[in-house]
């Protein structure tokens, strides 16, 4: 396993929609295992491909608290097969943008399907904040990151506020 550097906002990789994975193999195990470990180091509880510089359909994510063993969740071309008409606000942040955090309104509950690390496909139901996480990470299969469902004033403050960190850092 190896770290990988995390892309933070305004790089253009971030705005690339992912493309689907043809199989689940050996390599792609691999990458999840890279992405896992660069998502516990930075810490973060959701990471998708594009944001190591990879803009392949996979996801992983741990939703275990501190006191918990790792819960490793691994989500290959995710579909939402469902959302609920109910939405829920969280405030969310993302290794991206990081220091941010605001509120998004999203679906309360989604039904997904997808591939996990076998490649086996399995349907789920989300709720909480796995259907927060979950929809969050797929934004970014599609380019769109947290902020780009805020104002575009906020947004904007967001990403200088991000490129002023970076510069100082
Ligand atoms: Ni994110």
């Amino acid at each position: 396993m190896a770290l990988r550097e995390i892309l933070v906002v305004p790089h253009p990789v971030l705005k690339q929609v992912s493309k689907p994975v043809a199989v689940v193999d050996d390599a792609l195990r691999a990458l999840m295992d890279d992405m896992l470990e660069t998502m516990y180091e930075a810490p973060g509880i959701g990471l998708a491909a594009v944001q190591i510089g990879v803009p392949q359909r996979v996801i992983v994510m741990d939703l275990a608290r501190q006191e918990e063993p790792p819960q490793p969740r691994y989500y290959v071309n995710p579909e939402i097969l469902w959302a609920s008409e109910e939405t829920a606000p969280y405030e969310e942040g993302c290794l991206s943008v990081p220091e941010i955090y605001d509120e998004v309104e999203r679906p309360a509950r989604v039904k997904l399907r997808y591939l996990n690390y076998q490649g086996e496909q399995i349907e789920e139901d989300a709720e909480g904040l796995f259907a927060v996480c979950i929809q969050h990470e797929m934004d970014h299969l599609e380019g769109v990151l947290f902020i780009d469902h805020l104002s575009r004033l906020k947004r904007e403050q967001a990403i200088k506020k991000v490129k002023k960190g970076v510069k100082a850092a």
